[in-house]
């Protein structure tokens, strides 16, 4: 078997785009740490998650902006605190391990068949912290739902200045009520367009990503890494993950401006497009979790409704992650595992799918 896993155990400093190093690594660990994750022997589903702009949202929203607080408040080494969980993301992106076995190969898991189950089970575990926070199993993500018109804009609590939510580093062109460009280019001067315009050229994007462009596995989740692949030479992303994943990324973060040499308003502090536009960086606005919970989704949407089949390659299916759970553990989880949301116990709620038949 050739599944990939990342050296949890030696985390070394992770390197921006700008070629300086960042160190993203949690608190130490030794191998012999780390449990294996037991998935739940029954399903039940138990946390709902919501649209953020539905009236269901609210209430998520309301708790979440609980629990990031409660995360900033913990103490900085606690790998439950809020920027030891942006950090996670750090690590896993931009080389903070290597693959296990491999001393000279790098993990990593964008633009390949880890997209997907990466992100889930970071968010599962993010959640969970929020609910262990919060004492209340119930908790559930809020998801961006920016790809229906009602959620094509920051959901309004993001923007209240002050609140654990709040994040200086956003574009300040894209504050509601500017309407998100799911095909965002952060090196082309942007071309306004009127708002019902954008919102049905957002509907077709998304046709094309989880229809047209997305007929099978590899098309819609990214192509196959195993170990001892040379990941940073992969370009693999699925469709989504290409957009809107990243264009709502680079969308969302600071100073798409510098790229173009332009000097207008705008703020010139994020020279790599922080916070969101940027691996290293983008969990620590806290609309990346319900951003990605929107991935998330669109992938039970492709998988429920659309093409009703994943991988089944065990180099998949074994590939693993070791995350910090809500007690603070160290685990190790599989791809595998990850597959059954029930098991996991959550759902989506169910909202219209504007875009189903969008057929450009
Ligand atoms: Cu790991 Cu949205 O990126």
């Amino acid at each position: 078997l050739k599944s990939l896993s990342p050296d949890f155990s030696n985390c070394v400093d992770a390197i921006k785009p700008d070629g300086k190093p960042v160190n993203c690594c949690p608190k130490s660990t030794s191998a012999a740490e780390i449990s294996d994750f037991v998935p739940n022997s029954v399903a039940a589903t138990t946390r709902v998650r919501a649209a953020a702009q539905s009236v269901s949202g609210a209430a998520n929203m309301a708790k979440y902006k609980k629990a990031i607080d409660l995360m900033k408040n913990l103490p900085a080494d606690d790998p439950r605190n809020f920027t030891q969980q942006a950090n996670v993301h750090c690590a896993y992106c931009d080389g903070g391990y290597n693959q296990e076995g491999y001393s000279d190969l790098k993990f990593g898991i964008h633009e390949s068949w880890l997209f997907f189950p990466f992100h889930r089970w970071y968010l599962y575990f993010f959640e969970k912290i929020c609910g262990k926070l919060l004492e209340d199993e119930t908790f559930a993500l809020p998801f961006w739902n920016w790809d229906s018109p009602s959620g094509m804009v920051i959901p309004a609590m993001f923007n209240e200045i002050g609140s654990p939510l709040y994040d200086r580093r956003r574009n300040q062109d894209h504050l509601p009520p500017a309407v998100a460009d799911l095909n965002w280019d952060e090196d082309v001067l942007p071309v306004r367009v009127n708002p019902e315009t954008q919102i049905k050229y957002n509907l077709s994007i998304m046709y094309k990503q989880m229809i047209t462009n997305a007929t099978t596995p590899r098309l819609f989740m990214g192509q196959p890494v195993r170990a001892g692949d040379d990941i940073t030479m992969k370009c693999g992303a699925g469709s989504i993950e290409i957009a809107p994943h990243n264009t709502m990324h680079t969308w969302t973060g600071n100073q798409w401006r510098r790229q173009r040499g332009y000097t207008g308003p705008g703020d010139p502090r994020e020279p790599n497009t922080e916070n969101m536009g940027v691996f290293y960086s983008a969990a620590r606005d806290p609309i990346f979790y319900p951003h990605h919970a929107n991935i998330d989704r669109l992938w039970t949407i492709w998988v429920n409704k659309l093409h009703g089949k994943v991988f089944t390659d065990p180099n998949w299916l074994e590939t693993s992650f070791v995350f910090y759970n809500e007690d603070a553990y160290p685990v190790r989880v599989k791809v595998k595992d990850c597959l059954d949301l029930s098991r996991l116990g959550y759902a989506y709620e169910e909202t219209p799918i504007p875009w189903i038949d969008a057929k450009p």
